[in-house]
């Protein structure tokens, strides 16, 4: 896979979420003061849309039963577990390119 355009960065707005599907996976990009961040678009807990969910800094809570997330580290927050994939994000002149890895197939 690698690395994928998503879309013009001004499409993402500051201190929100959005979802988009990338290589066949959902993934919640979200725009914090310092740049953006991507992780897993569904909750570890029971799916929830992140992308939806209020972000505050770099947490996200889930809007469904409120599980709290670093968007940096796709850690949780009451834990410190990794629950979440991260996946690289660049701003190249105004786009938003995101890293996919690969997947293992069947
Ligand atoms: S689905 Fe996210 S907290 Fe339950």
């Amino acid at each position: 896979m690698g690395w994928m355009e998503v879309g013009a960065a001004e499409e993402f707005p500051l201190g929100s979420g959005r979802e988009i599907v990338v290589g066949g996976q959902i993934v919640a990009v979200f725009h914090a003061e310092d740049g953006f961040w991507a992780v897993d678009g569904m909750c570890a807990h029971q799916g929830g849309p992140l992308a939806q969910g209020k972000l505050d800094g770099h947490c996200v809570t889930c809007p469904w039963h409120g599980w709290q997330y670093d968007v940096r580290s796709g850690k949780h927050l009451l834990t410190g577990r990794p629950m979440l994939t991260v996946y690289r994000v660049e701003n190249r002149a105004g786009r938003l390119w995101i890293e996919v890895p690969e997947t293992v197939e069947g």
